[in-house]
């Protein structure tokens, strides 16, 4: 039996904030939101974490400096030197000690500094020496958050990897109401208690994914392909190697990099060479994820020069099916390891998902179907349904494509702890 005072130990190590000991650079900026930051503030460092304020320098004129340095124990960032002694405060030491960057409230002018390198104060310069995730909770009267300027510094600092965290509608400082008040500061202090909670749970597993499309080559200039972007296989990668994973990414022609360090990329350009290229990451992989479109058939030959039309009146086209990477590699899946698929379908979509989930041996399937807006091909969002072997199911709300990977993660997570 446990003693009292060890009962209390545990009690305590299981309230224990994820928080707690974490580097947290609390960007604020000027907007009527800032006052919320003041409880964020409390609630970051009341759970153990450390704070370091960065403010810019309009966000002086909603809430003083003396306020957040009395609750973050810690002088307040906003200038680059200090203006009596000359003492220069170092953006990229502060991008290195931080574990997690937030800026609450992030408004449009710094959404759009953000999302286009200007950086011309301390919080914008920060930001892009920022190592770790970042996220944002923009604020701003709905005019400006429904302008087409802030749609796409939004879309642009997705692609760049920055959480957002979506602003509620209801009655905004202008008195109108609609779409922009910043979240609640309880409602992202438990988003980042989720992100710390979360960051290490993928932790020692190896995980293969394939993303983008293929080319199937017809001559040295000409290829059948698709509109595949690689955007959602790049953000999974991306996600499962901030929760930990050991990643190896097998990618066909995409436009997109991979910075991090954590994710290692194998770039391949037909369906064979990435059969070849999966094979042994998929035999190693706790977690196999199918995510390319790959090519269902190429040509039965391939030119040495290029094709001329000189004297060719119609011309015709022999195809032969590619391997079905899925199927191939699932069919030699052993215990304990997940497969998962997706499934881009336009129509009879959930039949066509349950039937695919059966006959290529998956765990799940990743449905999104092309009649959903925003979900598929090049969007930066997708609409998902995961389809279980065992039967269960479960619909998501259109999502930024990391948040979706967030979700088939948790979902995996889910599954491996009901086992
Ligand atoms: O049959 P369909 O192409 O719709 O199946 C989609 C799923 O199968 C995706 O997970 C895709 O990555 C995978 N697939 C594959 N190799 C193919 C065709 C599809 O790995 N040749």
């Amino acid at each position: 039996m446990p003693r009292p005072r060890q009962i209390t130990i545990i009690w305590q190590l299981l309230m224990e904030s994820s928080v707690k000991g974490k580097h947290i650079v609390l960007g604020i900026t000027g907007g009527i939101a800032a006052y919320k930051s003041v409880t964020l503030l409390r609630l970051l460092v009341k759970n153990g974490a450390e704070v370091q304020v960065v403010i810019t320098p309009s966000g002086k004129e909603f809430i003083t400096p003396v306020t957040l340095s009395a609750l973050s124990g810690k002088p307040v960032v906003s200038e680059f030197f200090t203006a009596n002694t000359g003492e220069w405060h170092s953006h990229v030491d502060l991008g290195l000690w931080a574990d997690l960057m937030v800026i609450a409230p992030a408004t449009a002018s710094t959404i759009g500094k953000m999302a286009n390198g200007i950086a011309d104060n301390m919080l914008v310069t920060t930001y892009l020496s920022a190592k770790e995730h970042v996220m944002i909770a923009p604020a701003m009267d709905l005019d400006m958050m429904a302008h087409p300027s802030t749609s796409r510094n939004l879309a642009l600092l997705r692609q760049d990897g920055v959480e957002i965290i979506e602003p509620a509608a209801g009655e905004l400082a202008s008195h109108l109401i609609g779409k922009g008040r910043m979240e609640e500061p309880e409602n992202i202090f438990r988003r980042i208690e989720e992100y710390f909670a979360g960051e290490r749970k993928m932790a020692g597993k190896k995980v293969a994914i394939t993303a983008g499309p293929t080319y199937e080559k017809l001559d040295p200039v000409r290829f059948i392909g698709n509109y595949s972007t690689g955007k959602m296989g790049l953000a999974l990668a991306e996600e499962f190697a901030d929760a930990g994973a050991d990643v190896t990414l097998i990618c066909g022609p995409v436009s997109l990099k991979t910075d991090n360090p954590k994710i290692r990329r194998i770039d391949v350009e037909s369906a064979e060479e990435m059969l070849k290229a999966s094979e042994e990451p998929f035999a190693k992989a706790d977690i196999g994820i199918f995510a390319a479109a790959v090519a269902d058939y190429r040509p039965e030959s391939r030119a040495d020069s290029k094709i001329k039309r000189e004297g060719v009146e119609d011309m015709s086209l022999k195809l032969v099916k590619n391997p079905d990477i899925a199927a191939t590699l699932a069919a030699k899946k052993r215990d304990g390891q997940q497969f998962i698929g997706f499934a881009l379908e336009t129509d009879h979509a959930h039949e066509n998902a349950a039937a695919k989930l059966k006959k290529k041996n998956l765990d799940a399937v990743v449905l999104n179907s092309l009649q959903d807006k925003g979900a598929g091909f090049g969007t930066d969002t997708n609409k998902i349904t995961i389809l279980c072997a065992d039967g269960s199911e479960k619909t998501y709300p259109l999502k930024s494509k990391r948040e979706v990977a967030r979700d088939i993660i948790d979902f995996i997570g889910r599954v491996n702890a009901a086992r």
